[in-house]
């Protein structure tokens, strides 16, 4: 509500680094770094080798990698780099046209071509591809219907069934034709990405072949203990944090509490006990983090802090799983 908006922002100016500024729907992580930097930082990178020598030795893979590890843009760009386009295409159908279209024009923008080039879609009624195209992102009906008068699908070299576990009839029926392809020709690879719980299924539905699963994303973070449990924790925690400040290099901290209350406590805390110490203090940025604050204030916790400021984020424990922050 207004009222609590209110209260918050006094949160903000206490404790904000810069008061004003507008939340940023592209994050400082994309507009700071170059396309192959941002490749290379996806989960599914780090298992990139591991991935194509699973591929090629067999002819159907089962691929199960959180949201955001990178499947739908990353793996026909593998299939690609790793030469499959040099006898065909490589297609990856998808559920939904918007996703074709989407996922198409991203892909263009990571390999560097004009949509339709080496990279297009193909939905119904709306043919973006060229005889250069190389990586081809479509609908599920659409190759179903490409089927219909090459049983063989002899034009690709690679079909991605991407998010297979969103079934439609198309797919159950899809499903079908693919696993005679692959039977018929030995030089066809199919991938299947799905959700968890269903890559069993796929499994079994092609012959028990291989589940691959992405590893999440993982970050260095160093865990110390206290001796004591601590009697009064905020202070504890404020404590710490001083100190970590004060005696280490560059790195964010983020510390948990149990709610609005502690955070806010915590934060003047820290910010009063630093300003106590005086001028020679390193630069940093005290951030709360809780659920009534505003979202546009909850995102300054993806900024970059100013002058390289080390940030402290002191959050409700929501965040200790469901964010993710860049840095
Ligand atoms: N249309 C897009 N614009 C900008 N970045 C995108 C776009 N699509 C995907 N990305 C980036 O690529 C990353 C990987 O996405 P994606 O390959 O779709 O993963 P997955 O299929 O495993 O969910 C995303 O986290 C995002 O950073
Ligand atoms: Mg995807």
């Amino acid at each position: 509500g207004e009222g609590e908006g209110s209260g918050d922002y006094r949160a903000d100016a206490q404790f904000g680094a810069s008061g004003s500024k507008k939340l940023e729907a592209v994050s400082e992580f994309a507009m700071t770094k170059t396309i192959a930097e941002q490749r290379a930082f996806l989960p599914i990178f780090g298992c990139r080798e591991h991935l194509l020598t699973v591929i090629r030795d067999n002819s159907v893979v089962i691929l199960v990698g959180e949201t955001g590890s990178g499947k739908t843009t990353q793996i026909a760009q593998y299939l690609h780099e790793d030469d499959y386009t040099t006898y065909g295409l490589v297609g990856c159908t998808q559920p939904r046209r918007v996703a074709a279209m989407s996922v198409a024009k991203r892909v263009s923008e990571e390999v560097g071509c004009e949509l339709g080039d080496e990279v297009g879609y193909s939905i119904r009624f709306e043919d973006v591809t060229s005889e250069r195209t190389l990586i081809k992102y479509m609908t599920d009906g659409v190759l179903l219907r490409e089927s219909l008068t090459e049983p063989d699908l002899d034009r690709y070299s690679a079909i991605i069934m991407d998010e297979a576990h969103e079934r439609s009839l198309n797919t159950d029926v899809l499903f079908g034709i693919l696993k005679k392809v692959v039977s018929r020709r030995r030089d066809m690879k199919l991938i299947v990405t799905s959700a968890t719980m269903d890559s069993d299924k796929f499994s079994e539905f092609f012959g028990n072949v291989p589940i691959f699963r992405i590893p999440g994303r993982c970050f260095p973070v160093d865990i110390m203990f206290a001796k004591q449990p601590a009697d009064d924790y905020v202070e504890a925690a404020v404590k710490q944090a001083i100190q970590i400040h004060l005696s280490y290099g560059a790195g964010d901290i983020l510390i948990f509490m149990t709610g609005q209350e502690d955070i806010l406590a915590t934060c003047s805390a820290i910010t009063d006990r630093l300003e106590e110490i005086g001028d020679q203090v390193p630069l940093i940025t005290v951030l709360p983090v809780y659920s009534l604050l505003p979202s546009e204030l909850q995102a300054k916790i993806f900024d970059k802090a100013e002058g390289g400021a080390r940030k402290v984020i002191v959050a409700t424990n929501i965040a200790e799983t469901s964010l993710t922050v860049d840095g």
